[in-house]
């Protein structure tokens, strides 16, 4: 299986680096696993100029920075992990600027006066699988809401599948506290992952 993780932090040591490295290392036998760290990426953020959707087969954005290919890297993923750490209640701007872009994986065919998730759409990650993993220094009541509304939607809007929503609360800058208050987190996860393999 190809998976493809997206690190969201802007700390490639940092917390969410240290949850996916983890995972990363305990699937890593019988995947081919890429990471995408999306601060090493040139990605702007989208110019609402909807020249994207009249190509219906490929992203085709005419910015020239890396979000084509990373998008091409999406379509020819089996599963896609989101990692970001949580800010203001939501995702990275880094990553939420990639998600933005992610625009040009939906087709928007008909109804473009109606809302998103009533508009006809052909979107060219359909059907794949999704993992959401968020660390954060609170609590995941009162603080993760947001986000996982906002993850809800994405999957709605890309038509893409839930495997979960994973929050790892109150990450501290200590790697043994990190660690320690991850590890069941990080086994539900690697469990889920292979439970989607075996069936
Ligand atoms: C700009 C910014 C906003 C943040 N907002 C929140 C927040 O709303 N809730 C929270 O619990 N932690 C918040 N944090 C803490 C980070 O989510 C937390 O330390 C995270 O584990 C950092 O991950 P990283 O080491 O992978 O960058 C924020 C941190 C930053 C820098």
């Amino acid at each position: 299986m190809k998976i493809t993780s997206i690190l969201g932090s802007p700390r490639q040591k940092g917390n969410t680096a240290k949850v996916l490295n983890t995972i990363e290392r305990f699937i890593t036998n019988d995947n081919e696993i890429e990471r995408i760290n999306i601060t090493d990426y040139d990605i702007n953020g989208c110019l609402g100029c909807s020249k994207c959707q009249e190509v219906l087969d490929k992203p085709s954005c005419i910015q020239k920075d890396d979000a084509n290919n990373l998008l091409e890297k999406l379509i020819e993923s089996d599963l896609i992990i989101y990692g970001t750490p949580l800010y203001g209640h939501s995702y990275s701007s880094q990553l939420k600027t990639f998600l933005d872009r992610q625009v040009s994986l939906f087709k928007f065919i008909e109804g473009k006066d109606k809302a998103v998730s009533e508009m006809e759409m052909i979107s060219l990650i359909a059907g794949k699988p999704v993992i959401l993993i968020v660390t954060c220094q609170g609590p995941e009541e009162n603080n993760t809401e947001i986000i996982k509304l906002l993850f809800d939607k994405y999957c709605e809007t890309s038509k893409t599948i839930s495997l979960g929503k994973f929050i790892i609360p109150f990450c501290t800058d200590d790697i043994s506290e990190t660690k320690n208050k991850s590890h069941n987190v990080i086994k539900k996860i690697i469990q889920v992952i292979q439970d989607y393999q075996n069936n």
